[in-house]
């Protein structure tokens, strides 16, 4: 039997004083879900769904706020270490390892494991309304975007990794899902381009929260939508870390 409790103890209590908010215990919890979800959703066996939830865990366990430096070097040699320490075998940690060195880019992946904790990561915990709140967090604790005002770290981010993870990288048996989650930022994006008023109000209530380091959670929960648009962005984002979206997602796929 995995160590899986133990292992999301010793996570959690290492992750309190994070770097980056936006990668605190929270995403990889959530990532660790989704991971688990996708494998079931491939038919892989309920081994495979504990190593992706193993690997969800820890696949940010290093992250800077920074997307100019890699954190998978870092991350893996402090995730070997971790489950050297929870004495797993060694098939299994390399399995893991594998997981996690395959998540920030398109393509990449080799088997369901892989691919699971890359999905959980790009399509759920980087697209739908979710992220909005979450990039807003971002763009005010990254080092990305000094000199920037809000108005262009918000464009240049969301441009840049809408165009990264644009729907074509992804496999066509996603594309429902996909088509779904990509929805919501590209639409926030326009709306906050053409400076509509609920997009430039939630990006700016996110930044504020980013500067006083308080977790997505809690920015979603007690956003005051103004608007029709923000209250949409907030239903959906709710309903996401309650984790009451996965059924719908599996009608997608
Ligand atoms: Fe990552
Ligand atoms: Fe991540």
């Amino acid at each position: 039997m995995l160590p899986i409790k133990e292992i999301e103890e010793f996570v959690k209590s290492e992750t309190k004083n994070v770097d980056s908010i936006a990668h605190d215990f929270g995403h990889l919890k959530r990532t660790a879900i989704g991971a688990r979800w996708f494998v079931k959703i491939l038919n892989g066996d309920k081994k495979e769904q504990d190593l992706a939830y193993i690997a969800g865990l820890l696949h940010d366990i290093v992250r800077a706020p920074t997307d100019k430096i890699s954190h998978i070097k870092n991350g893996v040699e402090k995730t070997r270490k971790i489950l050297e320490q929870f004495k797993l075998e060694k098939t299994v940690t390399n399995k893991i390892i594998e997981a996690i060195k395959m998540h920030g880019e398109p393509g990449i992946q080799k088997d369901v494991l892989q691919q699971s904790v890359f999905l959980a990561d790009k399509i759920l915990e980087a697209m739908g309304a979710y992220v909005v709140f979450r990039r807003a967090i971002y763009h005010a604790e990254s080092s990305d975007f000094s000199g920037m005002s809000l108005e262009e770290a918000t464009i240049y981010h969301y441009t840049w990794r809408m165009k990264k993870f644009n729907p074509s990288v992804f496999h066509k048996k996603f594309s429902k899902l996909i088509t779904y989650q990509y929805y919501w930022p590209l639409h926030f994006l326009n709306a906050f381009k053409r400076k509509e008023e609920w997009a430039l109000y939630l990006e700016r209530i996110g930044y504020e929260y980013g500067s006083k380091k308080l977790p997505i959670e809690k920015l979603i929960k007690n956003f005051e939508p103004k608007f029709k648009e923000d209250e949409k962005y907030k239903k959906e984002a709710l309903f996401y870390i309650q984790g009451k979206k996965f059924e719908e997602f599996e009608k997608m796929i």
